[in-house]
């Protein structure tokens, strides 16, 4: 892998100054930096090769198309996917989701169950609550230890007949939390349920082979792994995915239009209607490539030793509470936490103050706030570019919070 110090100047951002100090970013987990070289590629598209794709026989849309087609088989490859066309490109991880509740609709009926951890996003539950309505399915949460993993013998003891969806993160957004999803998607399809992975959290952090884990879909999100904002993708089974009927009409996901009927395009189009994210898509090609330079193993090792650190350093100040496991092995990415006797959104605002970006608040998480009985947490969530000198910086700071609040 390249030096921090390399990699870090591969993000211009990182050379800002906040109230007169060096950013120290620690909000990874609801927003990654980009890199130059995707920045560069965004230009590109726009000052070179800009037009619609898989429209016209002219150079540039023919340029655009492929680029855009390279883009999707980079993904493919990237999560070990068996096709290109069970990468379907959606706007995030939110769209994904709601693309599979949405197009579930005719395969649930009254009674039918949809099991999601209590600890979800609120992405991973609200669409499963609309499937619900649209069924009169019943969305059930599995419950959670006290540090916040999946208990698995309760969620055995959940599946029957009547589950249909088990959706289920891959990390927890709020916690860090790595779940066993290879073993829950097994028990989920012992009893015949159909599976979701949320991975806009573990895309990030680690390599992901979507074969191996055999889950029916996977979401993720491109603006959390260096790509820009309005990307993402759905990964699905081939065979789930022609089952299930398209999610938007219009443009691009036709064979042919008629008043009489419609037939509908082949995957992956069936379920991209409209003018797409080009851009962007193309963009997370480049960010894909620049994780792949990196190497995935070396980036989860560096931001694990992040990880430890910061654990080390929190805990050793005292007076704070880290919420999530405290078994390393089974986190990635993010340490949550609150200063005893102060509130989140306090101790934040003066991080910020000291030039330091960490997320307070429920982390569109509020079922785990209520678990823990909280108004919400501290989150610092890591990326490549983060340092060990910037784990000291955050300890100086929460130090210098404390004196102030305490
Ligand atoms: N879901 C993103 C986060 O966890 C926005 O911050």
């Amino acid at each position: 892998m390249k030096s921090i110090a390399e990699i870090r100047r591969d993000f211009p951002i990182l050379e800002r100054k906040i109230g007169g100090n060096p950013l120290v970013y620690f909000d990874n987990g609801a927003t990654s930096q980009k890199p130059q070289q995707v920045i560069d590629s965004i230009v590109h598209f726009y000052t070179t090769y800009n037009a619609n794709i898989h429209r016209g026989v002219h150079t540039l849309s023919q340029e655009a198309t492929e680029a855009y087609e390279v883009a999707r088989k980079k993904l493919q490859k990237h999560i070990n996917a068996a096709k290109s066309y069970e990468v379907i490109f959606t706007s995030g991880t939110t769209e994904g989701i709601n693309l599979v509740a949405t197009c579930l609709t005719p395969f649930l009926k009254a009674g039918d169950e949809i099991l999601v951890l209590t600890t979800e996003h609120h992405s991973n539950i609200v669409p499963w609550q609309l499937l619900a309505e649209r069924t009169g399915a019943v969305v059930r949460p599995i419950p959670v230890d006290k540090e916040g993993m999946i208990l698995m013998e309760d969620f055995k003891a959940m599946l029957s007949e009547r589950t249909k969806v088990v959706s289920c993160q891959h990390v927890s957004n709020a916690l860090g939390n790595v779940h066993p999803v290879k073993e829950i998607i097994a028990l989920a399809h012992s009893v015949g349920a159909v599976t979701l992975i949320d991975g806009a959290q573990s895309c990030p952090h680690f390599a992901i082979d979507v074969q191996d884990l055999d889950t029916d879909f996977f979401v993720a999100s491109g603006h959390k792994m260096y790509a820009p904002t309005g990307i993402g993708f759905l990964y699905g089974k081939e065979a789930w995915l022609k089952k299930l009927p398209p999610y938007k009409g219009g443009g691009d996901m036709i064979k042919t239009v008629c008043f009489e009927g419609t037939t509908y395009a082949d995957l992956p189009y069936k379920l991209e209607a409209g003018t797409p994210n080009i851009c962007g898509g193309i963009a997370y090609g480049v960010a894909i490539d620049y994780m792949h330079s990196l190497g995935m193993a070396d980036i989860a090792a560096h931001e694990h030793a992040l990880l430890k650190y910061a654990h080390e350093q929190i805990r050793a100040l005292g007076g704070i509470t880290i919420y999530g496991t405290h078994d390393l092995e089974r986190k990635a990415g993010v340490i949550s936490f609150n200063v005893e006797g102060a509130h989140p959104y306090d101790v934040g605002t003066l991080l910020d103050q000291m030039g330091i970006a960490v997320r307070t608040g429920h982390h569109c998480a509020q079922p785990v706030m209520d678990f823990y009985h909280i108004p919400g947490t501290i989150r610092a969530s890591f990326a490549v570019y983060n340092t060990l000198e910037e784990v000291d910086r955050l300890i100086l700071g929460l130090q210098k919070a404390m004196k102030m609040l305490l």
